[in-house]
């Protein structure tokens, strides 16, 4: 989950227009700077612009800021291998359990006033409706403080292994998501043999789980690529290292892994190797006009699929299997039509899509846009109905 910045349009241009997917700007690059209709000239990095489906915006990437606060509104309340065969049905269909990472950038913070944990029987509500995975995103500073190389705080970790187990010991998948954009204490973590160090010892607290996924971290951005590229691959060498052999592994990628520009800036990624073969790509994506999920409009009844389905024929040309980790939409029918859209496109291409997490639930979010918490979030009374019926 991400701000970013809106460069006005480039509407009116006088000259042709570059086609779907077509380069439109880079250093260096002397052709067409606009896209054809319906198509929005995208930065990638500084030296790749490209046509992308959706309104005429210039996406640039800027600081992760969602969940720094907490909503003041109710603060303080508070084994098999992915389904194969396109046209199945999908693996997975849950939610993001946002809290515990609240208060970003006050740590260790205070329980009860920065941060929190997912409310067990909100959580509960939704497994009993058929919910099937939970990424609990948590705070790395607060797991192992002031060093990366720190032994892991027991009472932060207690209050998460709570959560997980009642997660994954009503037969859901827990997903651990340490939520710091690939960062630590706000520097991007660039000593990988550190980072293997703090999953191997995570790792080895739920090596006997197998229905925990390890997700390496949420959204990476702004990094050096083959930063990223090293660091899930130090992830996934710590994991395994620990004796955590079943579980799945969900690496991210740069541009805080966007579905939408995943083929221009993260193919580097298809290198990543795991001795047990249960890398799932996990990409996120919004349906508004910057891709950001901050607004509650969508840029079109069809931007769902418009937006995954390069990143789709990714995963097929490279053999690999995907999850949408992160999405969402309006309460309102356009976007309806296209979450509908894109998780109907999920389920036609299950072969390679293994499912899809709605952002977010939890008890500190209040009346946000999206909020999944039951009973009355208000993305939880407008979509359950719809998602129920993708399980
Ligand atoms: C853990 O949860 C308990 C309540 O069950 C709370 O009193 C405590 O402050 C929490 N500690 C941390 C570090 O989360």
């Amino acid at each position: 989950m991400k701000t970013v910045a809106i460069v006005s349009a480039l509407a009116g241009a006088a000259s042709a227009a570059q086609g779907a997917w077509g380069q439109c700007g880079g250093n260096g690059w002397t052709g067409e700077t606009t896209c054809v209709s319906g198509y929005t000239c995208t930065k990638s990095n500084d030296y790749y612009s490209q046509c992308i489906p959706g309104t005429n915006t210039l996406v640039t990437s800027t600081k992760a800021a969602t969940t720094t606060t907490k909503p003041t509104s109710t603060a303080g309340s508070g084994g098999a291998q992915p389904t194969s065969g396109a046209g199945g049905k999908l693996k997975w269909l849950g939610v993001s359990e946002s809290v515990a990472e609240f208060g970003q950038g006050t740590y260790p913070g205070t329980y009860g006033k920065d941060f929190y944990f997912p409310d067990n029987s909100a959580v509960q509500t939704l497994i009993s409706q058929g919910y099937n995975i939970f990424r609990v995103a948590f705070a790395m500073e607060r797991l192992v403080p002031n060093t990366l190389t720190n032994s892991l705080e027991p009472r932060y970790l207690a209050n998460l292994t709570t959560t997980i187990n009642a997660i994954t010991n009503a037969g859901a998948y827990a997903v651990l998501d340490p939520h710091n954009y690939g960062r630590y204490y706000g520097n991007i973590i660039t000593d990988t043999n550190a980072f293997q160090s703090f999953w191997n010892k995570l790792a080895t607290q739920f090596k006997s789980n197998s229905k925990v996924i390890f997700d390496t971290n949420n959204e990476y951005h702004d990094m050096d690529q083959t930063l990223v590229l090293n660091l899930n691959q130090a992830a996934i060498n710590g994991i395994r290292a620990a004796g955590a052999t079943s579980q799945y592994i969900f690496v991210e990628g740069n541009s805080y892994t966007g579905a939408w520009t995943w083929t221009q800036v993260n193919t580097n990624l298809a290198a990543l190797t795991d001795p047990q073969n249960k890398i799932v790509y996990e990409m996120h994506q919004y349906l508004d006009s910057d891709g950001s999920g901050t607004s509650a409009t969508c840029v079109s009844s069809t931007i769902g699929v418009e937006r995954v389905q390069a990143a789709t024929k990714w995963l097929r040309d490279n053999n690999k299997q995907g999850v949408i980790g992160e999405f969402a939409g309006g309460a309102n029918p356009t976007c309806k039509t296209a979450v509908t859209g894109l998780l109907d496109h999920l389920k036609a291409n299950s072969d390679v899509w293994t499912g899809a997490l709605w952002w977010a639930a939890g008890p500190w979010w209040g009346d946000y846009i999206y909020s999944f918490e039951p009973p009355s979030g208000t993305g939880y009374t407008y979509y359950n109905q719809l998602l129920k019926t993708y399980m």
